[in-house]
């Protein structure tokens, strides 16, 4: 904590306090990143242009690009390897590197080209991505995004056992800023030890409790923790070890007081996410925004229909839950382990031996999440998601008027008492 913060109580604004990164002093809001692209540029450049950190997301960017920059990356792909559409081995569907590697530097330089503000853009790079060939794709990921001058990267989704050994040779390596997401100390212990090669720490560490969006770093039992005492006990190792790394709390961080509640555990900041998937910056399409605001509590659950083996948070309501596309590995194959094989592919292809007279089966125990996610019908969700609609005005027809990401930042920064500021009304239309 800043030694010369006020005491941390809910009269005191979270913007009473500053992360430090090195010689960099910031707003203590990171917006997280949120894959496919609902951490668009533009709320990544609204974090940066306000004080803070934005962050891009590394899934599926040559997809994120044929959308956004005209490209053929998925087509291409596709016609590479559409003779084997109707095999379940995917072993020969390998992505090309030098595409990746393209990819990634065209949608990371064009949102550092357009930084303004002293904030940061970094950005989120998920191990889980195995894209059929862990380590080269990795690698091919996170060099292109340094090459192409992000300002920092955090590591998610995966322990990243081996991720440094993989850019130690980049002449950025120790410049750039290093975190890592974690969701108990041991994780964190397991990642200093075998990272300790690379003779570098990381200059963040990102502590994401049970109640975050995404892929969860805990089991069926995850209402059992508390994001707070996380915070406290990794703060408590890392002042006892004499490490004077800056905690970022993650997690159902609904207000500033919230934040605030952080910093007097020993956070030095606060990762959100949810409050911004109902701001016009978000990269989800408006009609799925408004389910976000409608959602209620009973609505949002946390299943493992992820093949990524973590459990996900997401509304019930989903159109990706029991859906039964054909995997497109071809296309898409983000999830392909190294040996080309997906959980999805074996639990439709076992739908498709049960029920032949189907041309598309329901899967009920798994999702083609590069499908559902690119395609923006797997509404994962914080938790917090139930409360989106005390954060906005309802229209006359129902539904919910959308916020700006500076209004949601702002809030986050300047409230206090737990209030949480409504925009200005928008006229009737
Ligand atoms: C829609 C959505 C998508 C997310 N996607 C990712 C992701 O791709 N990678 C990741 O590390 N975290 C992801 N997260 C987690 C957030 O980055 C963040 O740490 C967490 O949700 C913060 O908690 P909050 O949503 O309660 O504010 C996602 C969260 C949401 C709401």
């Amino acid at each position: 904590m800043n030694t010369h913060a006020p005491t941390p109580d809910s009269s005191t604004p979270l913007d009473a306090f500053r992360l430090r990164l090195g010689k960099d002093e910031l707003v203590p809001i990171v917006i997280g990143g949120m894959g496919v692209d609902i951490s668009t540029t533009e709320l990544a450049l609204e974090a940066a242009r306000l004080g803070g950190i934005g962050h891009l997301s590394d899934a599926m960017m040559p997809t994120v690009c044929d959308r956004r920059y005209g490209t053929h990356y998925v087509r291409s792909k596709l016609q590479r390897f559409k003779h084997n559409v109707h095999n379940l081995d995917k072993t020969v569907v390998q992505f090309d590197l030098d595409e990746i590697a393209a990819a990634t530097r065209a949608h990371v330089a064009q949102a550092m080209e357009r930084k303004r503000g002293t904030g940061m853009v970094f950005l989120n790079c998920m191990e889980k991505l195995t894209m059929n060939s862990p380590r080269e794709t990795l690698r091919a990921r996170l060099i292109a995004a340094l090459d192409a001058g992000i300002d920092g990267i955090t590591l998610a989704a995966g322990l990243h056992l081996g991720t440094l050994a993989l850019i130690e040779a980049h002449p950025r390596f120790q410049d750039v800023k290093l975190g890592i997401i974690v969701s108990s100390l041991r994780a964190l212990q397991i990642f200093l030890r075998k990272n300790a090669k690379s003779r570098r720490l990381p200059d963040y560490v990102v502590v994401e409790g049970p109640l975050a969006g995404g892929h969860l770093g805990f089991g069926a039992d995850w209402a059992q923790y508390n994001l707070a005492t996380i915070v406290a006990e990794i703060r408590a190792w890392l002042d006892a070890e004499k490490l004077a790394i800056p905690l970022i709390a993650a997690g159902g961080v609904f207000t500033g007081t919230d934040a605030v509640g952080m910093i007097a555990q020993g956070a030095s900041a606060v990762q959100v996410a949810t409050r911004f998937t109902v701001t016009h910056e978000c990269g989800l399409p408006d009609e799925v925004k408004q389910h976000y605001f409608a959602a209620k509590e009973a609505d949002i659950e946390v299943n493992t229909l992820s093949p990524t083996g973590y459990p996900m948070r997401m509304l019930k309501s989903s159109p990706c839950i029991g859906a039964g596309v054909h995997p497109n590995c071809e296309a898409y194959g983000y999830l392909l382990d190294g040996k080309g094989h997906c959980p999805y592919i074996d639990a439709w292809a076992r739908e498709m031996e049960a029920h032949p007279e189907h041309r598309r089966p329901t899967v009920r125990d798994k999702t083609c999440l590069c499908t559902h996610m690119r395609n923006f019908d797997c509404w994962t969700c914080g938790q917090t998601t139930w409360r989106l609609k005390d954060t906005s005005h309802q229209n006359p027809d129902g539904s919910y008027q959308l916020l700006s990401a500076e209004h949601v930042f702002k809030d986050y920064q300047h409230s206090t008492e737990g209030r949480i500021a409504l925009p200005e009304k928008a006229p009737a239309a």
